[in-house]
């Protein structure tokens, strides 16, 4: 019963316009492709978070996250060649797993996607109210830019952008390949010249103790700062435009994957031996190591701030902060300013990754038939891109990035382990479909992925597990109480989509081009 209900993968096929896109791609496109989609708050707000969990042994977790990406993203890209529609992990296991594990991927997925346009909005505020307070020298009350878990009450600029990007999305706005061309341009740009200032003047000492909570504050850290990756599926996703995928594709995610590795590894060394700060964790009056993102951090970090201690773990901006510290204050607040202009399009990437996501499943008679309704005037789905918009700023809002970056990342890991578990079963069940990629060593790959994920997954903080188990148990009640009858399979309508069908997609252009 369990897994009943495959939607063939034919007629996903057919449902999809069969509309074949030409084969452009190389393997330095696909790169560049990867690493817009990549970077984004992860390396330029995270870094202080991994830090206060790992100290200087944040360098590891970078490593370990990295790696399972890798795996995953080789698994990935088999199922995008093969089945190169939108929906991504939710479709492939529709076709594979069946639709109530179809259903659970893309309930996950709000999570990946959601709430992970929630912690870029929250990381877009920490480096732009930094910019306004050094250029205007004035203090704004963290009452209205900080969450109240993070020492405020409500993070007003998180929201606002939150809420501008919604905006952009339902009039229809795509992101052109020359703006994402400038874009990846501005954050390559900035990370190199971070590294170029913050490197050479590297202090060693800083670096000792290295790992000062052990293997697991390194783990703890690796499945935090696995949100600096997300977001290579971009790359997967250009399967069906890729010249030559079986070469270009693994050059293209491994490639991006490796390239932004060795950029976070750099900017993390740069940070860590920022001579006169410190990236050790800050600790409690009784030692203990303090929860990033929780009232008692934002307390010491405000006593110790008083006391002059720099502390990298405290700061919401941590890249411009070291800039500053290190004597360039001035190019500390043009880092800023880079990632306050790039930032918004790493949110914009994931609302419409949600939008579309939310699109397939009402499609599928899984959500409610309104969801896919077009905006008469725009041709967007603006019914559900606003209801989206407003969750979006709600979780900008109230909680700390730290939080939703777990948050989103506990999705995302049970997504891509969803799809190198589909990626055997289906070389078992058809072995014949052509594959325009094929994963390396399968039989290796897709089992280090998943245990890599899982690995990950439970070295998140204990919150985000539960919450993610809430989540899964509110989305097992949602399938069993709604959606299970209204299933188009279930109900065994025909699923293929005319062009003249109302309840057709809009064919928007991803964002990342
Ligand atoms: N990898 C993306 C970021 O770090 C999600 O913002």
């Amino acid at each position: 019963m369990i897994f009943g209900r495959v939607k063939s993968l034919d007629a996903i096929l057919a449902t999809a316009e069969k509309k074949s896109l030409h084969r452009s791609l190389g393997a330095f496109q696909l790169t560049m492709l990867g690493i817009g989609a990549v970077i984004g708050t992860g390396i330029f707000v995270l870094t202080a978070e991994a830090a206060q969990k790992a100290g200087p042994g944040m360098m590891i977790s970078f490593i370990i996250a990295g790696v399972v990406c890798a795996f995953a993203a080789l698994c990935y890209a088999e199922m995008a060649a093969m089945v190169p529609v939108s929906g991504s992990a939710y479709t492939y296991s529709y076709a594979v797993m069946g639709e109530l594990i179809a259903w659970m991927v893309g309930w996950a997925l709000i999570l990946e996607y959601a709430v992970a346009a929630g912690a870029v909005s929250v990381g877009w505020s920490g480096y732009v109210v930094g910019l306004l307070e050094n250029l205007l020298s004035i203090d704004i009350p963290d009452t209205l830019v900080a969450g109240p878990f993070d020492g405020g009450a409500i993070n007003l600029p998180a929201m606002f952008i939150a809420g501008l990007v919604t905006w952009l999305l339902v009039i229809g706005t795509k992101e052109s390949a020359t703006v994402n061309a400038i874009l990846v341009a501005i954050k390559v740009t900035a990370l190199t010249v971070f590294i170029v200032l913050a490197v050479p003047v590297m202090n060693s000492e800083q670096f000792s103790p290295f790992a000062p909570t052990g293997f697991i504050g390194i783990s703890m850290a690796a499945a935090s700062i696995f949100f600096a990756y997300v977001g290579f599926d971009a790359v997967s996703t250009a399967a069906e435009e890729t010249k030559n995928p079986q070469r270009n594709m693994p050059i293209g995610l491994i490639g991006s994957l490796a390239i932004c590795t060795i950029f976070y590894l750099l900017v993390a060394a740069g940070v860590i031996g920022a001579p006169g700060l410190s990236s050790q964790p800050v600790t409690g009056a009784a030692g203990a190591v303090l929860d990033p993102g929780s009232r008692e951090l934002a307390a010491q970090c405000a006593t110790r701030a008083a006391e002059g201690f720099k502390d990298v773990v405290c700061s919401k901006e941590a890249l411009a902060f070291t800039l500053r510290e290190i004597g360039w204050p001035q190019i500390g607040n043009l880092l800023g300013l880079a990632a306050g202009l790039a930032l918004p399009s790493v949110i914009l990437m994931m609302m419409f990754g949600q939008t579309r996501i939310f699109f397939v499943m009402s499609r599928d008679g899984l959500l409610p038939a309104a969801f896919s309704k077009i905006h008469p005037k725009f041709n967007t789905p603006h019914v559900i891109t606003i209801i989206t918009g407003i969750a979006v700023a709600l979780f900008a809002a109230f909680f700390p990035v730290g939080q939703l970056a777990n948050i989103s990342n506990s999705g995302t890991l049970f997504a891509f382990a969803a799809v190198s578990i589909a990626v055997m079963v289906i070389r078992r069940t058809e072995p014949n479909r052509h594959r325009p990629f094929r994963t390396p060593l399968v039989w290796i790959t897709a089992p280090i992925a998943i245990l890599g994920c899982v690995y990950l997954f439970v070295s998140l903080d204990h919150k985000s597990i539960i919450l993610f188990l809430i989540w899964a148990a509110v989305g097992l009640l949602v399938y069993f109480g709604y959606s299970r009858s209204r299933s188009h399979v279930g109900l065994g309508h025909v699923d293929e989509v005319h062009e003249e069908d109302p309840d057709a997609p809009p064919q928007p252009v991803p964002p990342v081009a």
